[in-house]
C-alpha cells in the first residue's frame, strides 16, 4: 500500500496563543518542529472571525515553513483574494458558520454550486490545487469530480465519535468512507480524510488503501501537552503507516 501522509494543522496553537493575546505559544514555530518531528505538511484555517490563525501567521506561514502550506478557508471572495495573494501549495474550501465550534460538516455543492466553481478556478489558474471538504456522500464526490477538484478531503467527524463511542454504527461508516475513498480514486480525484482522528480512530481509518493524506490538528496538540509534540507527530506518523 502507498504511504499514508500526515498534514497537522496547528489552528489550535494559536488557539492557546490567543487565550492571552500576544506572540506565545507560536504557531509558527510548532510548525517548525512539526518539519522536524516528519510531518509531511502544514494545515491552517483561516476563518473568517479569525478565531485562531490570523493573516499574519499565513504570511510568516509562507515565508518560513519548509513543508507544503495547506490552507483551509471559506469559498469566499475574501478569503480567495487572500490565498491568491500568498499562493500555498494548496486551498481546502471548507463551509464556516459564525456560531459552530469547528467544521460540522462537508460544503454542499449543490448549494452556491456556481460560485464554488468560480473559486476553484481562480485558485487553480495560480496553481493552488484545490481540495473540496466533502462528507462521504457519492453525489458530493460526482459533483467535486465535475467542478475540477484535485483533491476532496471526506470529512471524517462522525467516524471519529463512533470509535470513541464504540459504536455498532461504525462499521458502516467505515465502509462508507471506504466506499467515497474508492470511487473518488476511480475519478482520478486525490482522497485525504480528517476531522476529530485521534491514534485509535486514525489507526483505523489509515487501512483505507485509496487514502493518500490524513489532516489532524486537535488531538494532535491536545495531547502534546502531555508527550511532546515531536513525540505525538512520530507516533501518529509510525501508527498510521503500520498496517501499509
Ligand atoms: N480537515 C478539515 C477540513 C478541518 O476543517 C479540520 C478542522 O479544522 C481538520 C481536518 C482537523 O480536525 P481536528 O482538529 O479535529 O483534527
Amino acid at each position: 500500500m502507498n504511504y499514508l501522509r500526515l498534514g497537522v494543522n496547528i489552528d489550535h496553537v494559536a488557539t492557546l496563543r490567543n487565550a492571552r493575546g500576544g506572540h506565545y505559544p507560536d504557531p509558527i514555530l510548532a510548525a517548525k518542529y512539526a518539519y522536524e518531528a516528519g510531518a509531511d505538511g502544514i494545515t491552517a484555517h483561516l476563518r473568517e472571525d479569525r478565531r485562531h490563525i490570523s493573516d499574519r501567521d499565513i504570511k510568516r506561514l509562507i515565508e518560513s515553513i519548509e513543508l507544503p502550506l495547506n490552507l483551509e478557508m471559506a469559498p469566499t471572495d475574501e478569503m480567495v483574494r487572500i490565498a491568491l495573494s500568498h499562493r500555498p501549495n494548496a486551498c481546502c474550501l471548507v463551509p464556516e458558520k459564525r456560531q459552530e465550534l469547528t467544521t460540522e460538516g462537508g460544503l454542499n455543492l449543490q448549494k452556491n454550486t456556481s460560485f464554488i466553481s468560480k473559486c476553484i478556478e481562480k485558485l487553480k489558474n495560480s496553481n493552488i490545487k484545490v481540495s473540496l471538504f466533502i462528507d462521504p456522500d457519492i453525489h458530493q464526490i460526482d459533483l467535486a469530480s465535475k467542478l475540477n477538484a484535485d483533491i476532496i478531503e471526506l470529512h471524517t467527524g462522525e467516524f471519529a465519535s463512533l470509535v470513541n463511542k464504540n459504536d455498532s454504527k461504525l462499521d458502516d461508516e467505515y465502509l462508507r468512507l471506504e466506499e467515497s475513498a474508492r470511487y473518488a480514486d476511480s475519478l482520478n480525484l486525490e482522497v485525504h480524510a480528517g476531522h476529530g482522528l485521534n491514534y485509535k480512530s486514525a489507526l483505523k481509518i489509515a487501512k483505507i488503501e485509496y487514502l493518500q493524506e490524513l489532516n489532524i490538528g486537535h488531538f494532535i496538540i491536545g495531547e502534546s501537552i502531555f508527550s511532546g509534540l515531536d513525540s505525538v507527530i512520530r507516533k501518529m506518523k509510525s501508527n498510521i503507516n503500520s498496517s501499509r
